[in-house]
């Protein structure tokens, strides 16, 4: 009872839940519309700040920053030249991932630059963003105000009434647990694929590279001047300390048929499983699922930042809509569109992820899929209009 004599309640149009990339582009572009929003975010600034995982900002995401006038204020790092080096056994190919369209185009952002950038702005703008907001809880969305309750880091139990909620907080937020069972149909897959990513003080690659090897797929990411993402197909079940940094730069050199490489400080190791997620609808009343908290892509072709930045740019329309227009055929179509990209990408993904992994270890695939997946890559390779639908397809950009 004492609790509830402390609590506070307040007012906002737009409740985010969670800092990720999704739930602060839904935040900065929202601000810079001049509507009213209040993130919540669990972990503190610093934590969010420095989480390392996506590191390309493609083509159509550069210019949803553009359109809102955005994008020099929040995408930082290196352009993207538009080549991808596919190495197949130790023979490199370029593939550009330029589909030619007028406009700005990719960007080697990382992560947590992204991030960092937009709390910038966001906060610069006069925005509202709490950090360590603990027992986040969504309560009458079908109602026409959604309340949300919280805690702040001293204990104070907080209430905020909105009209909408973006649940951004990832796949295991409580956004998407807030809604009924059986509202949501969960769309599942398991590659049974694990990927070794290793983060390591050593020079980029000139070009992104994705290597084909009888030893498994290998790949090597620009994440700074003098900074480098690896990754290593391994058993989904391996553990990080199978891979002492001798069996992982050997193991580097092998695949990427470079005995050259240079090797540096291993700063950050781990396993995933590649694995595909959506939830169908990405809309419960007032509450609207957006990235993560909606779908999970597997990484292969760099999907899951941009799919994130593409929902927000939605639904920050969508609210737009309605708040200034009272025009609400975009909030009620978020769910249907946003579904439609997500599934071209699933499907994008997949094909990569299947073709770069089958086309090397054909112990796990056999030989017939390892031969289907090399006749893919030599089409890729050698017709042009094959290469124009990859790079479309990298792009992102709406036909
Ligand atoms: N309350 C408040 N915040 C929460 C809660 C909660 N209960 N649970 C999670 N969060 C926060 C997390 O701390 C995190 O900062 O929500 C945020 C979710 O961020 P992400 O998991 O990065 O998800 P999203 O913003 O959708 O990013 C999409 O970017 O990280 C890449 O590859 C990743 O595909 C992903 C993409």
């Amino acid at each position: 009872m004492a609790e509830e004599a402390t609590e506070l309640t307040e007012s906002t149009t737009v409740a985010v839940i969670g800092a990720g990339p999704a739930g602060l582009t839904v935040a900065a572009l929202l601000r810079s519309s001049g509507i009213d929003c209040v993130v919540l975010e669990r972990q503190t600034r610093e934590y969010v700040a420095q989480r390392q995982r996506a590191g390309i900002v493609e083509t159509r995401a550069v210019r949803m920053f553009d359109s809102w006038g955005l994008a020099d204020r929040v995408l930082g790092g290196a352009p993207h030249d538009g080549i991808l080096d596919i190495r197949v056994d130790g023979e490199s190919h370029l593939v550009s991932d330029n589909d030619g369209s007028e406009g700005p185009t990719a960007v080697l952002c990382p992560q947590q630059v992204l991030v960092q950038k937009l709390t910038a702005t966001y906060l610069a703008d006069g925005g509202d963003l709490r950090f360590e907001a603990a027992d986040v809880s969504l309560h009458h969305l079908t109602g026409d105000r959604p309340t949300v309750r919280y805690r702040t880091p001293d204990g104070t139990l907080r209430t905020l009434t909105c009209d909408f909620v973006a649940g951004c907080d990832g796949d295991h937020g409580i956004s998407r647990s807030a809604v009924p069972d059986g509202v949501l149909t969960a769309h599942a897959f398991d590659h049974g694929i694990g990927w070794l990513t290793v983060l390591a003080d050593a020079p980029p690659p000139a070009h992104p590279l994705l290597a084909v090897s009888p030893d498994g797929f290998a790949a090597h990411f620009p994440r700074g001047p003098y900074s480098s993402r690896y990754y290593l197909q391994c058993p989904p079940e391996d553990h990080p300390g199978a891979w002492p940094d001798t069996r992982v730069w050997d193991a580097l050199r092998i695949r990427l048929g470079d005995p050259v490489l240079t090797a540096g400080p291993i700063t950050d190791r781990e396993i995933f499983r590649l694995r595909s997620l959506v939830h169908d609808p990405m809309q419960y009343g007032r509450l609207y699922l957006v990235g993560d908290a909606a779908h999970i892509v597997s990484p292969m072709g760099g999907k899951g930042m941009n799919l994130a930045l593409y929902d927000a740019d939605l639904f920050a329309r969508a609210v737009r809509d309605s708040v200034r227009d009272h025009d609400d055929t975009a909030l009620r179509t978020y769910s249907q569109r946003c579904l439609r990209r997500v599934w071209s990408d699933q499907e994008f993904s997949h094909w990569l992820t299947r073709t770069l992994h089958d086309a090397g270890d054909d112990t796990r695939s056999g030989p017939f899929h390892r031969s289907l997946a090399r006749a893919r890559l030599d089409r890729l390779f050698t017709l042009p209009s094959a290469a124009r639908t990859f790079a479309e397809l990298m792009t992102g950009v709406d036909p």
